[in-house]
């Protein structure tokens, strides 16, 4: 342990080191929360150990250490300098057994765990069966956390998502089109919905309201009909049989021409946004302070302007709903 460089927080748990790993789908963001997670620490006086491969990294003992000089230029980088994987050793007790001891050679006092739902199933496992501290910290793309407002990666998967609609309009338009693009969200459409509403589509489908495509294809006709230079369809890569699948009942229930286009994973590339670097920064912090204060087997994440800790085991057992004024008002504005 090194002498704190600022004013020490509260630290009755006693934390000497910490890990940090990254874990299931990357999010642009990811390496923000990893500098803030390590200056924090450093400035208290802890030492990082960074795992890289998430989990699968864990029960190898893939280990570096990490200073504050390490995360150097990395706030703006997209991806995760401590590279991420699903691991499926992990969800064994034997895998879970030889992360633990791992980490204890190491002389680990808790874990902190950069990723989503199922990543957090891995850590509250750690913690439950090995009594190690552990917190977690929203990183998707997805925004499908309970208990944050918003997840790391979220606000530039959007905007990645939304600039390639802006693209598609132009030539849907130039040929009066109709384009159905898929966005990522595997059981959820947050970011379908926002780029619904920021790149003014006619339509969006969403996994969490099960409409049928058939009740929709007067509103896809009568877009025509009123003068629109082609028309934008939105859907969530949750939404059953997806833009592949919307655009078939379009073309045979209207005789239409449509076109396909599915963004896929380009949206979990490129720099974090701003507010992805700031939430991310903001986590980071709080999650090490969190590990001070004796807090374990929690998400910390923001609700309402504030820092808000939920159990790991909420974040995939309670769901958070898309906003449905937003999804009343994507449908009053494609009128
Ligand atoms: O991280 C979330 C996500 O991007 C989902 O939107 C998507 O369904 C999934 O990950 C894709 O995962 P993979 O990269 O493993 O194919």
């Amino acid at each position: 342990m090194t002498e704190p460089y600022c004013d020490p927080h509260p630290n009755p748990a006693g934390i000497k080191r910490v890990a940090v790993l990254t874990s299931g789908g990357d999010a642009p963001g990811m390496n923000a929360a990893i500098r803030a997670v390590v200056r924090t620490a450093t400035s208290q006086g802890i030492e990082v150990i960074g795992v890289r491969r998430g989990f699968s990294g864990l029960h190898r003992g893939d280990f570096i250490t990490l200073g504050p000089r390490d995360v150097a230029n990395t706030l703006q980088r997209g991806g995760t300098i401590l590279l991420s994987a699903r691991s499926h050793t992990w969800r064994t007790p034997e895998g879970r057994a030889r992360g633990a001891r791992h980490l204890r050679a190491h002389d680990v006092d808790a874990l902190i765990v950069i990723g989503g739902d199922g990543s957090f199933h891995g850590a509250h496992f750690l913690q439950k069966e090995h009594g190690i501290p552990v917190i977690g910290l929203p990183g998707t793309i997805d925004n499908d956390l309970y208990g944050t407002d918003h997840t790391i990666g979220y606000f530039t998967a959007v905007e990645t998502a939304l600039d390639a609609v802006d693209k598609l309009r132009d030539t849907g338009a130039s040929h009066e089109r109709i384009f159905v693009i898929e966005v990522m969200g595997r059981h959820a459409g947050h970011i379908a919905l926002d780029v619904a509403v920021a790149g003014g589509a006619e339509e969006v489908f969403i996994p969490e309201d099960a409409k049928e495509v058939a009740g929709v294809l007067d509103i896809v006709k009568a877009s025509v009909k009123k003068g629109k230079m082609g028309s934008i369809i939105i859907v969530a890569e949750g939404y059953p049989g997806g833009a592949t699948g919307v655009a078939k009942a379009i073309e045979d229930g209207t005789g239409m021409e449509t076109r396909v286009s599915i963004l896929g994973h380009i949206q979990r590339g490129g720099s974090p946004v701003s507010s992805d670097r700031i939430l991310a920064s903001r986590l980071g912090e709080a999650a090490v302070y969190a590990l001070m204060e004796g807090r374990s087997d929690v998400m910390v994440g923001r609700q309402n302007h504030g820092t808000s800790f939920t159990p790991l085991a909420d974040t995939w057992e309670k769901r958070k709903d898309v906003s449905r004024d937003l999804y009343r008002c994507a449908k009053t504005l494609s009128i």
